[in-house]
């Protein structure tokens, strides 16, 4: 089977960078670019952590568009207490990057990809929507051109930034808004299955023995595991933004139920909260495909094999 063409949106953020890896590991996906956003960190760190985690693995031929340095709407709300001051501290710095940004920024490049490639194309956006929002609006005739947006986002229950609301759609609620109501084929990979990959100390030994990359992965890994211990009390830090990545490579290892989900923009106390028509009381039409369960052992294989590659 020819791989799966994706572009990756990310604000890395340790998760992001495990979902970069992933991407670039495995041959069933061809990661065509890479945008970056403001989220865990800002945009010029979560750009300089993509072109770094790239850089890692050999794949300077991946070019990175950088795109919004804020939320549509409002103030940028980061994430620095469970990534660090970097974006993806640990416990020694990877290599400063050895290529630069594409100058077209996210949105044209994320334009450009989807008009040269010879197939619709996956969206994998695993941080705030505003870049995908920003292009949706720019380029609503390109629409024809995205096979199904993967996201990494949302939650059927709780939240992790406020008691309501998961942090990817916290930030940036009403570009969350604009994708869920595009039209477009949506994945949501939200906390009620990226809890379910927790990289606990036995997965963590796992990837250091798969080589050179995933002894450095183990390594950030561990920091990550602290803050997720005194932030959340998580005894496994969980790396959601693989989920989604994983949603497109092997779609049978997430179960979805299609759901109508709408995202709250106006309360102060709920924002964000992607509330999901589980029981579809509404009568709205389902506009995403919402995970409910992971096959935790055939994601975490996926893994160890994409990053034994690289
Ligand atoms: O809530 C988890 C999400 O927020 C992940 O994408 C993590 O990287 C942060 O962006
Ligand atoms: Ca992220």
């Amino acid at each position: 089977m020819s791989p799966k063409p994706v572009i990756l949106d990310v604000d890395p953020g340790h998760d992001d960078a495990v979902a970069l890896m992933l991407a670039c590991g495995h041959p069933g996906l061809d990661l065509l670019a890479v945008t970056t956003v403001a989220g865990n960190v800002p945009l010029q760190k979560t750009t300089r952590n993509a072109l770094r985690v790239l850089s890692l693995v050999g794949r300077t031929d991946v070019p990175v568009g950088a795109g919004a340095s804020k939320p549509l709407k409002r103030p940028l709300h980061t994430a620095e207490d469970i990534h660090g001051k970097s974006g993806l501290d640990g416990p020694e710095e990877i290599p400063e990057a050895t290529f630069g940004p594409d100058e077209r920024g996210a949105v044209e490049l994320i334009a450009a990809t989807l008009q040269s490639s010879s197939e619709p194309v996956n969206l994998v956006p695993v941080g705030p929507l505003t870049n995908i929002a920003a292009f949706l609006r720019t380029h609503p005739d390109l629409k024809d051109r995205i096979a199904r947006i993967s996201l990494m986002g949302g939650s059927i229950g709780l939240g992790n930034t406020t008691p309501a609301a998961e942090f990817n759609i916290y930030v940036d609620p009403e570009a969350a808004r604009e994708v869920f109501e595009s039209g477009l084929p949506i994945t949501m990979s939200g906390l009620d299955v990226t809890h379910q990959a927790g990289a606990g100390p036995a997965e963590r030994e796992r990837l250091r023995a798969t080589g050179r990359v995933g002894g450095v992965v183990a390594g950030f890994l561990d920091f990550f595991a602290a803050a997720y211990e005194e932030v959340f009390g998580f005894d496994a830090p969980p790396l959601h933004d693989p989920v989604a990545v994983a949603a497109v490579l092997a779609p049978d290892l997430l179960k979805t139920r299609p759901m109508r989900v709408d995202v709250e923009c106006e309360s102060d106390l709920t924002r964000g909260e992607t509330v999901c028509d589980f029981y579809g009381v509404t009568g709205r039409a389902p506009n995403a495909e919402v995970g409910v369960e992971l096959d935790r052992e055939g994601f975490f294989e996926l893994l160890y094999g994409a990053l034994g590659r690289l």
